[in-house]
């Protein structure tokens, strides 16, 4: 991927050419919660196999297809799925995405995902503004040579989640009347899920949250300047909360069920991320 930037560059172009929309706002939609793209008006959908050098998704619930559209007035180009480490891509593959977003002109991204509850004030289906996050994923989208047009050999990552963006999330959470959290999310490699006792160590680290993706997507973005808002959906408890066992269809339903309280905050946001851009 040392030509990381060139794909990016090649990638955006051909996406430029499908629409005359200009996207401001680049939105991963995580595991059962592509919905929201679903209602984008003046819509391309472009499947991610028709996307020069794009990776594309095997994960079950995920559509794999990018749609740029409007949401109350704003163009934005919206993910409906991601590639995850899990499946065996480079940490720079899962991350190419959001270098194409750069490519597109966008400065702000929404990252969203599927997440295990650690935090016991969680309930399952409650939607979780990620302030910080831990990477146990073992790897990082910047290993290898640092490539200087996107940004700077150590990029900083002390505000890694915009601040800005989580107050605007929570502000318009409380206007809908609706309960968001904000918590510290754990990204692990997965594809198993965690045991009793490793959600017991996460806890105990800090973590809120469990999950398998959005860590190598948020290092990119901050690495090129891009400002970064994520949300998760607390899809299950994580392993050992409940006397349960875990599985990706309990996962795929919880994100069902939280749709329509998912796609309004993330239409409220997005109105205010928008605004405070500007012209
Ligand atoms: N662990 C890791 N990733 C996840 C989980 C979980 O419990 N739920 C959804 N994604």
């Amino acid at each position: 991927m040392t030509d990381a930037f060139v794909h990016a560059q090649s990638a955006a172009a051909f996406l430029l050419a499908q629409t005359p929309l200009r996207p401001r706002i680049g939105v991963v939609l995580g595991s059962g919660l592509g919905a929201f793209a679903d209602d984008l008006l003046d819509a391309a959908r472009i499947p991610y196999a028709n996307i020069p050098f794009f990776p594309r998704s095997t994960a079950i619930g995920h559509a794999g297809q990018m749609v740029i559209g409007t949401t109350t007035g704003v163009p934005i180009a919206a993910m409906q799925g991601r590639v995850h480490l899990y499946e065996g891509y480079s940490a720079q593959e899962v991350a190419f995405p959001v270098r194409v977003f750069a490519g597109l002109g966008i400065r702000a991204v929404i990252l969203t995902n599927a997440a295990g509850g650690i935090c016991l004030e969680y309930k399952q289906g409650a939607l979780v503004v990620i302030s910080d996050h831990i990477n146990l994923q073992g790897t990082n989208p910047l290993v290898g040579p640092n490539e200087e047009r996107f940004g700077s050999r150590f990029p900083d990552m002390t505000q890694a989640y915009s601040r800005t963006y989580r107050d605007m999330a929570l502000q318009s959470a409380r206007k809908l009347g609706k309960t968001l959290h904000q918590g510290v999310y754990a990204g692990v490699l997965g594809p198993s899920y965690e045991t009793p006792a490793e959600i017991r160590y996460l806890r105990t680290i800090g973590a809120d949250l469990v999950g398998m993706s959005t860590i190598p997507e948020v290092v990119a973005a901050r690495h090129m300047g891009l400002n970064v808002l994520a949300i998760s959906c607390v899809t299950n408890m994580a392993a050992g909360i409940l006397d349960q066992p875990l599985n990706h269809r309990e996962v795929l339903e919880t994100a069902e069920r939280v749709k329509g309280d998912f796609i309004a905050l993330l239409q409220a946001v997005i109105a205010e991320i928008a605004a405070a851009l500007g012209e």
